[in-house]
């Protein structure tokens, strides 16, 4: 999915041993769509060429000052007008000491001071650095100093993670992953719809043991569920996703809780529900379990067998019953009559919100066809990536909240 398409990205890279994964950031940035311009500086040369960030960017590199390659000589000004954000990564402590006193002695710095800035322009090109230095650099006090300083000024600080370093000791002050920059990047660019509050989230499916080795589930994938936790932790949610079984990974900045049967997703739940605000139950949760499982594995015998099973408690049903309760969600998977059905659900369960989507459509898949159904009316969404879908539904609830 392109989710930076459109976007123009200025990517500095200083002087630091994390500026190779810089060359892997990159990468990820094209792919997401965005057009790059990297400005590296002398520091950062001395670990990666510019033949490097040329090959992968597809586009001249950026060094110096006074290059000659720009038709008014003013680099610093033309990239920075262009540009959507800037990301530094790594950024140095030299660089993070440098900027926060205002010096502008080379290319970056001086891109940095000259970028547009809503009190000035109207218009803003965010300035995002992701620290890498020892860590006992990072502790220091003219560093915590410089870092207030850059908070103050309106510069966003990614990271940095805690871990081993390049220089052998452990500690804060490692460049996050290129991938969770991408994800802070893309975070970065959303609107903070449901900021301050707490979303729990169940999805995929649950198993229901029949003995130690054999259950009942369904083919739920989890990733409309774990889109949706994606698209609401951007959004500014505090998110927390009860999962079953899927394998996949945890969004960024979601807290994940793993659950096997219906009745640990229910006492998973209601764990968390003291200081939800909204609750959207994207699970497959089983409707059976078996009334008792086995302790021991069932062997074969001729003939058919017989599997009592007992109804699960509906946890949404349950949710939304709660004496000021969140705000609930529910989805219906149905294979036919999707509109009477889901709506059908939404008035038994009293929800103020069902999403309603054929199993044909958004089981398992990538993407997904759903229509929402609330007092007002139906609403189908545009067909697309389960990601779209997942943003356009979080703008639905954000709206209907107030
Ligand atoms: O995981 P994917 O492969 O991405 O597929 C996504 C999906 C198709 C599973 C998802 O989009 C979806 O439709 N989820 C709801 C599936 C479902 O169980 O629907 P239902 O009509 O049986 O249940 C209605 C609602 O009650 C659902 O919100 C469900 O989570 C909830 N429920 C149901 C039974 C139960 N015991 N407890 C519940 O909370």
């Amino acid at each position: 999915m392109n989710e930076l398409a459109g976007k123009h990205i200025v990517l500095g890279v200083t002087g630091g041993i994390a500026a190779y994964k810089a060359a892997e950031l990159l990468r990820l940035l094209k792919k997401a769509g965005a057009v790059v311009d990297v400005v590296l500086t002398q520091g950062g040369a001395h670990f990666v060429t510019a033949v490097t960030f040329q090959a992968l960017s597809g586009r001249p590199v950026w060094s110096d000052l006074w290059d000659a390659r720009m038709a008014d000589n003013m680099a610093h000004i033309d990239l920075s007008r262009q540009a959507d954000a800037i990301l530094v990564a790594p950024a140095s402590a030299d660089f993070l000491a440098k900027l926060a006193q205002g010096r502008a002695d080379d290319l970056l710095t001086t891109l940095c001071l000259a970028r547009p800035r809503k009190a000035v322009d109207g218009r803003e090109c965010p300035l995002l650095v992701a620290p890498a230095m020892n860590r006992q650099m990072w502790e220091h006090p003219a560093t915590r100093r410089n870092v207030a300083l850059l908070a103050q000024d309106g510069t966003v600080l990614l990271g940095p993670a805690c871990g081993e370093q390049a220089c052998g000791e452990v500690g804060e002050g490692r460049m996050l992953e290129p991938e969770e920059l991408l994800e802070d990047l893309l975070a970065y660019f959303q609107p903070r719809i449901l900021a301050g509050r707490k979303l729990v989230l169940t999805a995929g499916p649950t198993f229901e043991a029949i003995d130690p080795v054999r259950g009942i589930t369904n083919s739920s994938s989890g990733k409309m569920g774990y889109a949706l936790a994606r698209a609401a932790a951007q959004a500014g949610a505090e998110v927390v996703l009860v999962s079953g079984p899927v394998s996949l990974p945890a969004p960024r900045g979601v807290r994940r809780v793993d659950v096997t049967s219906a009745l640990e997703m229910r006492a998973a739940v209601f764990a968390e529900m003291m200081d939800a605000v909204i609750f959207i139950s994207v699970a497959a949760v089983a409707d059976y379990r078996p009334a008792a499982a086995s302790e021991h594995k069932i062997k074969k015998q001729g003939g058919d067998i017989t599997l009592t099973l007992t109804p699960n408690p509906d946890i949404l049903a349950e949710v939304a019953s709660l004496p000021n309760g969140p705000f609930c969600v529910g989805f219906a998977a149905e294979s036919r009559n999707l509109a009477e059905y889901a709506e059908g659900k939404r008035r038994a369960k009293r929800l103020p919100l069902v999403v309603g989507n054929l199993v044909q459509d958004g089981l398992g898949g990538d993407s997904n066809v759903v229509t929402l159904f609330d007092e007002v009316g139906s609403h189908p969404l545009p067909p697309g990536p389960k990601q779209e879908v997942a943003r356009a539904i979080v703008a639905h609830i954000a709206r209907m909240m107030g």
